[in-house]
């Protein structure tokens, strides 16, 4: 398997470093380059034999290269590169909930029409293996609510308020600082990235497309330090929360701050953790809890989509032929 990676800093960073360590020297995984815009900030990197490049082409075009890593950020570039990589057959892993919550539905599609993977597990919920389940148990199950606290700096933010009294400005710098926030905080603080991140949840589940149009969006900016005092005083917990329900093909989704009882599960969740929750059918309730952003974390779950695709590639090179059939058996599970 040979990676291209579009990105090399928190996220990037991460996922060279995982597919560095020893553990991974029995898999046949290379990372052939990594595409940065200022290659003097990631000289080390060079320094361990990383190809650098600032030529996204060099790597799109790359025949050897078939599976690009998607964690630079941003929408419009993104999208072009992804919607490129996957119309030449590369599998493509992106952790951007951004470019997925606006244009996922045409990149599954061209996945499908060119025989190749787009997994996302990074994408929602940081280090959380949520969405490959989620996927596996939209099979078996009518899901009709998901919900959760989803983004990692906003809670990270109402917690230290909560349990230090802290003031708003100075916690949000400790989150920037942790590696937690966006490009531009306000998508976590004003409810974007978290309303992003229910747009993929819940297209996910439900198969049908949920525009960000669709939710409600109100974030954490205006909340002080007093707000919270007096939610403690009445032993409770202000949380930022995004939640979807899907009724005859309907969906109703919000993102806003509760008020929270603070012995309920969701107001257990501190610090840049992350909890979502499935309602169902069979599964009446299912939860997924973890770490909801930072490098690790969420070069973990990028891994771990590699390393699916990787195994998937493994079984496409047994002696199998499925030339006969319409439809290929392995990579199906991959457009749930
Ligand atoms: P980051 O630290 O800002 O890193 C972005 C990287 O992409 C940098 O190496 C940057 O290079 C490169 N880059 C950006 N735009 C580029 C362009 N136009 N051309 C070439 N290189 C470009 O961001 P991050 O925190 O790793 O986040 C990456 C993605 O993962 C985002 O979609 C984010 O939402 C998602 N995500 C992040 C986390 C987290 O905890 N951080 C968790 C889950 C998902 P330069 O430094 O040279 O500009
Ligand atoms: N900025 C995001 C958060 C990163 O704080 O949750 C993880 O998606």
């Amino acid at each position: 398997m040979k990676i291209g990676i579009l990105g090399l800093g928190t996220v990037g960073g991460g996922v060279w470093d995982i597919l560095s360590t020893t553990k991974f020297q029995e898999y046949d995984i290379k990372v052939k380059a990594a595409l940065v815009r200022n290659k003097s900030k990631y000289i080390s990197y060079e320094e361990q034999g990383l190809n650098l490049t600032l030529e996204p082409y060099e790597i799109l075009n790359d025949p050897e290269i078939d599976t690009v890593v998607e964690v630079m950020g941003g929408i419009d570039k993104p999208y072009e590169y992804i919607k490129y990589a996957l119309s030449q057959g590369k599998h493509v892993v992106t952790a951007n909930k951004a470019v997925l919550a606006k244009h996922m539905e045409e990149f599954l599609a061209l996945a499908k029409n060119h025989n190749a993977a787009l997994l996302y597990e990074a994408s929602v919920g940081g280090g959380i293996p949520l969405i490959k389940p989620l996927k596996q148990n939209a099979r078996i199950n009518n899901f009709y609510e998901i919900s959760g606290i989803l983004n990692g700096t906003s809670n990270f933010i109402l917690s230290k308020m909560s349990k230090e009294g802290l003031e708003f400005a100075d916690v949000l710098k400790q989150a920037q600082e942790k590696g937690y926030a966006e490009q531009d905080p306000s998508d976590d603080i004003d409810g974007t990235d978290m309303a992003r991140k229910i747009s993929v949840l819940s297209s996910t589940i439900f198969k049908k497309h949920l525009p960000l149009e669709q939710i409600q969006i109100n974030g954490i900016r205006h909340i002080e330090k007093q707000d919270m005092d007096i939610a403690k005083k009445a032993g409770c917990d202000i949380k930022l929360i995004a939640r979807s329900t899907y009724e005859d093909n309907n969906y109703k989704a919000a993102v806003e701050p509760v008020i929270l009882k603070q012995n309920s599960i969701f107001a257990q969740v501190s610090d840049a953790y992350n909890i979502g929750m499935a309602k169902g059918d069979n599964l009446s309730e299912v939860s997924f809890y973890g770490e909801g952003a930072g490098r690790y974390a969420t070069a973990n779950a990028v891994v771990s989509d590699l390393l699916d695709i990787y195994n998937l590639e493994a079984i496409e090179h047994l002696a199998v032929d499925f030339s006969s059939t319409k439809v290929n058996p392995i990579l199906a599970d991959y457009y749930v």
